[in-house]
């Protein structure tokens, strides 16, 4: 093999060119087959210092891409036979640093950084690829990729591979996070990872220069941060609809007529609750979409930014979608059951008795018929079209739609799916909401407080589709400014001609 060394300036970088001999790489640089070479092509020479659980994953995974790996340990001969691949040199630290090219991940805890400082000299110049996690939640002074720069000035330091698991590692990136997240305060240097990351399959990520480090080492911390309001909002919501339920339906016709209908409890309720929930939840998930486009349409540009509330909420739409879905589908399997119920059987059986004693016979109710078919077929053809927004959810599937296809799909299946769900649950009390019984002890039935949102959703955006209000906004949201939000040099993006357009 064929070296060539450059050093520039006073870092010292050595950038290395190999013959092409051993330079076909077991996994292709599938990702971005256009991306520059930054790497040398060929079989570079990347070590790592530490063998435990992250260090043997690494290892692994960079042999099969035809990278020669050396790991560096305190203690060799501690290393049990075959737990590296043969492929794998392992050295003292010392040694394996002095055989990396350039790159030298650190599979250690920062607790034990400073026991690296002896190799400071032979570590100068080189990119040393931070691994490490934060321990706990919350700020300190400097992350431990900062803590590791201060202590080696000389050497690169670049943050990353921290948010893939030694797991994912091994099973190869086809089953798990594709993405490497990377931060440092040297392009280079980044670039260098990167390349390397997608020679592993891959796909690296710049999230910038090294101050942001410690949101980056916090990331495999985060426990579901998306989805704590979404979930909170959708408990408290059945909290809700389950209390006024229970006081509407058991408690009060208890305490008044005596009647028990506790057993309701188990199976009534929560299919009473379950959809109420999901249909609010629904209704919240287009809210803020509403409320986006009124603000832009008053503000008269889309230049500036949305309250902070206003921002939370849109970006935790998914969230909540997906668990309108759930609960409707959990309706959906519950109304499935409901003629199982020993309750459901009883009511019938009881209910033909009474009629034979009585010689009397139900006529065939043809606007019930119609009635029960069409707010179940409603019902069946809205929780289809959601199950299709929760499909398009999955990244898997969302990644090969274009933009617009994503669009029509969250967007215009989901107010179809809002409006299918709005109809079944009016067609289901349509009777019902006239009749004086629907009102005992003055509070409405549950689904008609959970229809008045969407029905106001839908409403609004019954108005946006208005062509002068639409036209507007579209314009608005194409980069059109209003009148009093111009001089153009207070916004940079405004078309070039930097006249004002007519409001
Ligand atoms: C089962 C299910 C699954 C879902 N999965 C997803 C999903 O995977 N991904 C997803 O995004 N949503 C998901 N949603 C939520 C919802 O379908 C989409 O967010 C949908 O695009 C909302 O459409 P909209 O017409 O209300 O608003 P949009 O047309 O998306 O937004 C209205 C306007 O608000 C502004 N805006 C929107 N978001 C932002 C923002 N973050 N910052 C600044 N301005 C913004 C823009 O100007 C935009 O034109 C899901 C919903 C359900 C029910
Ligand atoms: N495991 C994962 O899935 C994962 C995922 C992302 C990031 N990480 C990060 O990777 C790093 C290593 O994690 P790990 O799971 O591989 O840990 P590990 O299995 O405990 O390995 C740590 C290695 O550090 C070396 N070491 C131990 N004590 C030392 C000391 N006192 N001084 C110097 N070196 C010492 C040892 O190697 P030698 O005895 O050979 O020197 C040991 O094998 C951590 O920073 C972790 O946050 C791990
Ligand atoms: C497979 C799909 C669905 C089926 C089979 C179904 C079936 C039913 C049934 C049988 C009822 C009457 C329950 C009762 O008598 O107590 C009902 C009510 C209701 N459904 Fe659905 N439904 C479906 C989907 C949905 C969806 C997607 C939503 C909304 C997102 C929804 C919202 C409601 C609401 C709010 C009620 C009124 C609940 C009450 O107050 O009792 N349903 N549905």
């Amino acid at each position: 093999m064929q070296y060539t060394e450059r050093t520039s300036g006073s870092s010292a970088e050595t950038v290395v060119a190999m013959s092409d001999e051993m330079s076909v790489a077991l996994l292709p640089n599938a990702d971005a087959p256009d991306a520059p070479p930054l790497m040398a092509p060929g079989r570079p020479t990347v070590a790592i210092l530490g063998s435990g659980d992250f260090s043997r994953s690494l290892a692994v995974r960079l042999v099969a891409c035809g990278v020669s790996v050396v790991v560096g340990s305190r203690c060799v001969k501690r290393i049990a036979p075959g737990l590296f691949p043969d492929a794998v040199e392992l050295k003292d630290q010392e040694g394996a640093v002095a055989r990396a090219d350039r790159l030298v991940f650190l599979a250690l805890f920062p607790e034990h950084y400073p026991s690296l400082l002896g190799l400071r000299a032979s570590l100068a110049g080189k990119v040393l690829v931070d691994v490490s996690n934060a321990v706990k939640l919350g700020r300190s002074r400097l992350s431990n990729a900062e803590q590791l720069a201060e202590m080696f000035p000389e050497s690169v330091v670049v943050k990353g591979f921290n948010v893939i698991s030694a797991w994912t590692l091994q099973t190869g990136a086809q089953d798990g996070n594709r993405q490497v997240l990377l931060c440092s305060d040297s392009v280079e240097g980044k670039n260098e990872v990167a390349q390397l990351a997608r020679r592993m399959g891959f796909h690296p990520v710049d999230l910038g220069g090294l101050r942001f480090a410690q949101d980056l080492e916090s990331v495999p911390l985060g426990l579901f941060p998306l989805w704590r309001g979404p979930v909170l909002t959708t408990f408290l919501l059945f909290l809700f609809f389950y209390g006024y339920g229970f006081i509407r339906g058991i408690l009060l016709p208890y305490l008044a007529n005596g009647r028990n209908a506790f057993y309701r409890l188990a199976f009534d309720l929560v299919n009473e609750s379950l959809p109420a929930v999901a249909l609010v939840t629904l209704a919240l998930v287009y809210l803020p979409g509403l409320f986006a486009a009124w603000l832009q349409l008053w503000r008269g540009t889309k230049y500036q930014r949305f309250p902070c509330w206003l921002e939370g909420w849109l970006l935790r739409r998914k969230q909540l979608g997906l668990l309108s879905f759930l609960c409707a589908a959990l309706h959906g399997v519950y109304s499935l059951c409901l003629p199982l119920r020993t309750a459901a059987q009883y009511r019938l059986i009881n209910a033909a008795y009474t009629q034979v004693k009585a010689g009397v016979e139900e006529p065939w109710d043809e606007l019930g018929v119609w009635r029960s078919d069409l707010y179940l077929s409603f019902g069946v053809l809205g929780l289809s079209v959601l199950s299709l927004l929760a499909v398009t959810s999955l990244p898997a599937v969302g990644n090969i739609l274009t933009w617009r296809e994503f669009t029509f799909v969250q967007s215009g299946l989901g107010y179809v799916a809002l409006t299918l769900s709005v109809t079944h649950t009016l067609v289901f009390g349509w009777n019902f909401a006239f009749s004086a019984q629907a009102y005992a002890f003055y509070m409405p039935p549950s689904y008609m407080l959970a229809v008045a949102l969407p029905c106001a959703v839908l409403v609004c955006r019954c108005f946006l589709l208005l062509p002068c209000i639409s036209g507007r906004l579209a314009r608005i949201r194409r980069g059109w400014e209003s009148k009093r939000k111009c001089p153009v040099s207070q916004h940079h993006h405004v078309v070039a001609n930097s006249t004002c357009p007519e409001v």
